[in-house]
């Protein structure tokens, strides 16, 4: 990629980095093992979560956190309308129904006040987004769960380290999932972390990540039908190098993040919001246009400086095949995530990005006519 472009994401892997994954590349011992077991203990003790599983994606964490719960055909599993596609695909892939809920124009979360009017008695459980790193609502949430006993799976793909109230996104729910996608501000190239304080859920992880075969038992026992959901050792250890500097990145995301909120000053562009109770990962910058047409103007305004962008997330319901299957009218029926779909735009924001090259960005966007 030419110097002058800047991308949307871009991870940060030093020599260190290098030199530890060259380490255990020499040692032969490539699936899991001691590496990916050193990353759960590292990620159980920083979040105060009891149990960790790491993965191969956080789809493969979201979908076996749903079937150890036994979300099953029949049962329906209230969905975020604003999201990545994988939140309500794993919901399709054990058989259950979707229940989209819209979500706040300016958080961009479930909007938890509509929750309640999506309940049914075949709802079995909910998952909440922490869109773009900033924690939904947990408490409300955890509130109308705990009442209707609906499981909890805390979608944090975006948000290792975002708190709410001083609390780890993640540590709410049932289950935390967590993605190590190159585009979260750590990464294992494809990985995902899932997160209980249940001893027997997280049997039942780890059981089910390594073809059914009981984590206790010696010689080997196959107790269910299970799949390779497994992470390597070597991308352990990339991880593992990587979060030894973890909480440097957050802060300097964190920097850039207030650089852009303090320098993009333009009436036709909404700004993300946190609150003073939340620590936001800023995994995702997020910006709002006031129609599709002007996105795409500044998109290509952008693009021809040699800054490339992304939109934000999808509207799922208005997706062809959730379309087809659920016949939602989802401009009218989820507004709110059909405009943030329509109308979003996401900037680039990483640590390797230079705060100079964050003045640039937003310069360009006050000058868009
Ligand atoms: C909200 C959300 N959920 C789930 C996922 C899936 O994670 P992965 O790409 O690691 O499978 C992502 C990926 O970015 C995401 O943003």
């Amino acid at each position: 990629m030419s110097t002058n472009i800047i991308p949307l994401s871009r991870p940060d892997i030093n020599r260190g980095d290098i030199s530890e994954v060259a380490r255990v590349l020499k040692t032969g011992m490539l699936v899991q093992g001691i590496e990916v077991q050193k990353l759960e203990k590292a990620i159980s003790g920083f979040l105060l979560a009891g149990n960790c599983s790491a993965v191969s994606s956080g789809t493969a964490a979201l979908h076996l956190a749903l079937l150890a719960l036994g979300i099953k055909p029949g049962d329906e599993v209230i969905v975020p309308a604003l999201s990545f596609i994988a939140t309500a695909n794993v919901v399709e892939l054990v058989g259950a129904r979707c229940v989209f809920v819209d979500t706040h124009p300016i958080f961009y979360n479930i909007d938890e006040s509509l929750i309640e009017k999506a309940i049914t008695k075949n709802t079995k459980a909910i998952i909440p987004v922490h869109e773009f790193g900033l924690c939904a609502n947990m408490h409300e949430i955890l509130n109308i769960s705990e009442r209707y006993k609906l499981k909890v799976i805390e979608d944090a793909a975006c948000a290792l380290g975002a708190k709410c109230k001083n609390k780890y996104a993640g540590t709410f729910g049932h289950f935390g999932a967590f993605s190590l996608h190159p585009r979260k501000a750590i990464t294992s190239g494809e990985g995902g972390l899932l997160i209980t304080v249940d001893n027997e859920l997280d049997r039942k992880i780890k059981t089910l990540r390594n073809h059914g075969i009981d984590p206790d038992s010696s010689p080997i026992n196959f107790i269910m039908a299970g799949f390779n959901y497994r992470m390597t050792d070597f991308q352990a250890s990339l991880v593992l190098s990587q979060f030894s500097r973890f909480n440097k990145i957050l802060e300097y995301r964190t920097r850039l993040a207030e650089i852009y909120l303090n320098e993009i000053k333009h009436p036709g562009v909404r700004l993300p919001k946190s609150s003073p109770d939340n620590v936001h990962t800023w995994q995702t910058f997020h910006l709002l246009l006031e129609s599709e047409s002007e996105r795409n103007k500044l998109m290509a305004l952008l693009k021809s400086k040699g800054v490339l962008t992304n939109y934000g997330a999808q509207c799922i319901p208005a997706m062809q095949y959730y379309k087809k299957k659920y016949k939602h009218e989802a401009e009218n029926e989820f507004p709110n995530a059909y405009k943030t779909y329509k109308c979003g735009l996401a900037i680039p924001l990483y640590d390797k990005l230079k705060e100079k090259q964050v003045l640039f960005i937003s310069r360009i966007i006050n000058r868009y006519k």
